[in-house]
Formats: structure tokens, C-alpha cells, sequence
């Protein structure tokens, strides 16, 4: 296990993410679907003798799949550390509500207490493309900051980011969803989550974090860094002025669109009434 590929990627995004400042003490988790090619190469080192646990949410089209999740608790920074310690491989059973641990968390534990929005976020993206396998959540300061003074609006978020650096609607074309501070942890949150990741990417939790969906462990912390990356940026303008002298107009956006065959929804590109950031 511990030589593999697979925890090799896991642990780098883990320790990535903590020398970011994404990951304050048990700030943050990641889960991974697993290939059949990893399931065959690992499961004979993994245990099925455990007994199931309710996941507290249905996910159907998960049914039989294996997990790679960071336990709750768990701090990222010790990841690189202790990685039994730290991750469990978990299997999802034939319904799609309970799983039972079968590798990992040597000394006791149980996954994130995020593990509903994870496998509700990892079914609906499933279903979108069946290669998108890594939700990562983490706590990015300067996108948690912005929720206290931008609109939560998926539009106004997703134009303000967008605006802070040319690659974001290149990198992410489907725009931001947002989600109102909810109590984090169940499946509520989890439900509103997945509904937004059914065409996005990207999800911010208002006063509490983001979560980021992608192919492998590479492209998902890349979008964790681009997002953050921009927001930082508009943190950095707003505290110059509530306004901008110059930015990306609408015309230019939909100008990167043939070039880098994406496509942008008009709902992002509406003319501004105003110049103040974050007013339409
Ligand atoms: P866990 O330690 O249960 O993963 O929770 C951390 C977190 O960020 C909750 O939103
Ligand atoms: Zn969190």
C-alpha cells in the first residue's frame, strides 16, 4: 500500500494543501474513487472483517466502489507523517448507505465527517464523467474572506474571481456555485453541494471553505490553487479601493472561448451597472 501510486498522490495533495495555509489544524479532507486496476493490485492487503457503519445519506450509483478518505479528525500535516494513522480505504456496500473500513486508520477513527457531501459530490460527478475521482475540501483564507463581503451569488462570485486572472474561465469554465453557511457535517449541506457539482466544479461554503472536484490528485489541487489564487487577488484590489480602474470586459471573455474551446454561460457575462466590486 504505502508504496503505491495512488497514496504517493494522495499524501502530496495532503501536504500541499498544509504548507498553502489551507489546512489548520483537522481543516480540511480529501477522498479519492479508486480504479479497478488499484482495487485488484491492493485488495489483497486490505481487511473486510470490519462491521459496516451508516453513511448517513444514499449514494446508489457508488454501490461495490472502494474510497481512499482522510479519517475525521485527522490533521493534513500529518499525512506525509502516518499515513495508516491518518487515511482509511473504505468500501461502500450494495446499497449505497453504509461503508466499512478495509485498510487504514490503524489506531481507531472513522472518515471525514464531510464523508456525505465526499460520496454525494463523487456520484454526481461520476455520472458527468466516470474519470472524475478526487473531492477535496480545504479552508482558503481569501476565498473564506470574500464571503463576508461579496453577494452569495453563483454569478457575481463567479464574474468577481473570474475577473482577477484570464486562466480562471479557462481553467474553471462552469463558473463557482455558492452555498450560505449551513452546519457542516451532514447530509443537508451535502445535498446542496452535490447539486451544485452536478455542473460544476467548484462549490464554496460561505464562512467555512470550498470544495474542488478533478480527474486526479494534479488538476484538483490546481483548481483549489487557482481559485484561491484569484481570490487573494481580489482581496489584494478591494483593500486598495471598492472599485477598479481597468478588468477583463465581457467581449473579452467570450473572446476565450474559441481559443481555448470552452464554452462560458452568458449568466457570468452581464453588462455592469455599477463599478463598485461585487455590485451588478
Ligand atoms: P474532519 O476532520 O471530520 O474531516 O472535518 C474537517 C472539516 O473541515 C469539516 O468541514
Ligand atoms: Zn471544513
Amino acid at each position: 500500500m504505502l508504496n503505491s501510486k495512488v497514496v504517493k498522490g494522495f499524501t502530496k495533495l495532503c501536504s500541499d494543501g498544509f504548507y498553502q495555509g489551507w489546512h489548520e489544524r483537522n481543516g480540511g479532507n480529501l477522498s479519492y474513487r479508486m480504479t479497478a486496476e488499484e482495487v485488484e493490485a491492493l485488495k489483497d492487503q486490505w481487511c473486510e472483517d470490519r462491521p459496516w457503519a451508516e453513511i448517513g445519506t444514499e449514494v446508489p450509483e457508488l454501490a461495490g466502489e472502494y474510497f481512499m478518505v482522510t479519517g475525521s479528525g485527522k490533521y493534513m500535516r500529518n499525512i506525509e507523517l502516518d499515513f495508516a494513522d491518518n487515511v482509511a480505504v473504505i468500501r461502500v456496500n450494495e446499497s449505497g448507505t453504509k461503508y466499512k473500513i478495509v485498510w487504514g486508520l490503524v489506531n481507531g477513527g472513522r472518515p471525514t465527517s464531510e464523508l456525505p457531501t465526499h460520496l454525494m459530490n463523487l456520484e454526481v460527478i461520476k455520472r458527468r464523467d466516470p474519470e472524475l475521482r478526487v473531492v477535496y475540501h480545504a479552508h482558503p483564507a481569501n476565498t473564506i474572506a470574500l464571503t463576508f463581503v461579496l453577494p452569495l451569488k453563483d454569478d457575481v462570485f463567479t464574474r468577481e474571481i473570474w475577473e482577477m486572472a484570464t486562466e480562471c474561465p479557462v481553467v474553471f469554465p462552469q463558473g463557482i456555485g455558492v452555498v450560505e453557511w449551513m452546519v457542516p457535517g451532514g447530509r443537508e449541506i451535502g445535498v446542496k453541494t452535490s447539486e451544485i457539482m452536478k455542473t460544476k466544479n467548484v462549490a464554496v461554503w460561505a464562512h467555512h471553505g470550498m470544495f474542488v472536484c478533478g480527474h486526479d490528485f494534479d488538476e484538483t489541487f490546481g483548481l483549489m490553487h487557482t481559485v484561491e489564487k484569484s481570490a487573494e487577488i481580489l482581496v489584494k484590489v478591494m483593500s486598495m479601493s471598492d472599485r477598479k480602474r481597468n478588468t477583463i470586459q465581457p467581449d473579452d471573455f467570450r473572446a476565450l472561448q474559441g481559443p481555448f474551446g470552452i464554452r462560458l454561460d452568458e449568466e457570468f457575462l452581464y453588462e455592469k451597472h455599477s463599478d463598485r466590486i461585487g455590485e451588478k
